[in-house]
C-alpha cells in the first residue's frame, strides 16, 4: 500500500523574469511587470510529497521530522528571503520562473531522498497560480 505524506512550508524571494537573448521591450512585452527592473517579491508556498510503501515496523512512509529537516536546510534556508536573480547560483543563468524554480527544488531534494519514494513539488507563486513536477 503506497501513501503519499506532504510537507507544506513557505518562503519569501524576490525575481525578475527576464531572457538576456532579448531587448527590453520583448521582455517587458512578453513577461509584462514580472519583468520590471527593480525586482519584485513572492510569497511562496511549496509542498513537497513523498509517495511511497508505508514501513511494516513504523507505520510511517517516511518520518516527516526527517522530511521537514530536508526541506529546510537544502530548500529554505537556500530560497527564502533571496534574490533569487542575484543570489542563487541556480538563476545566474537560468530564468527564476515558477516552473523552473520547481525543477532545481525537485533536483535539489531528489539528491536527498531515497529514490524507492516518488518525489513530487508543487510550488505556488500566488495563492491561483502553482505548478507541479515530478521529474519528467
Ligand atoms: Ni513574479
Amino acid at each position: 500500500m503506497k501513501v503519499t505524506v506532504c510537507r507544506q512550508t513557505h518562503f519569501n524571494a524576490a525575481h525578475r523574469l527576464y531572457n538576456p537573448e532579448w531587448d527590453d521591450s520583448v521582455n517587458q512585452k512578453v513577461f509584462g511587470i514580472c519583468s520590471s527592473p527593480n525586482f519584485h517579491g513572492h510569497n511562496y508556498n511549496l509542498i513537497v510529497k513523498v509517495k511511497g510503501e508505508v514501513d511494516d515496523k513504523t507505520g510511517y512512509v517516511i518520518d516527516m521530522k526527517v522530511l521537514k529537516d530536508i526541506v529546510e536546510k537544502k530548500i529554505i534556508e537556500k530560497l527564502d528571503h533571496k534574490n533569487l536573480n542575484l543570489d542563487v547560483e541556480e538563476f545566474k543563468n537560468l530564468n527564476p520562473t515558477a516552473e523552473n524554480i520547481a525543477i532545481i527544488i525537485w533536483r535539489i531534494l531528489r539528491m536527498k531522498i531515497d529514490h524507492k519514494f516518488d518525489l513530487t513539488v508543487v510550488l505556488y507563486e500566488t495563492e491561483r497560480n502553482f505548478v507541479e513536477y515530478s521529474g519528467e
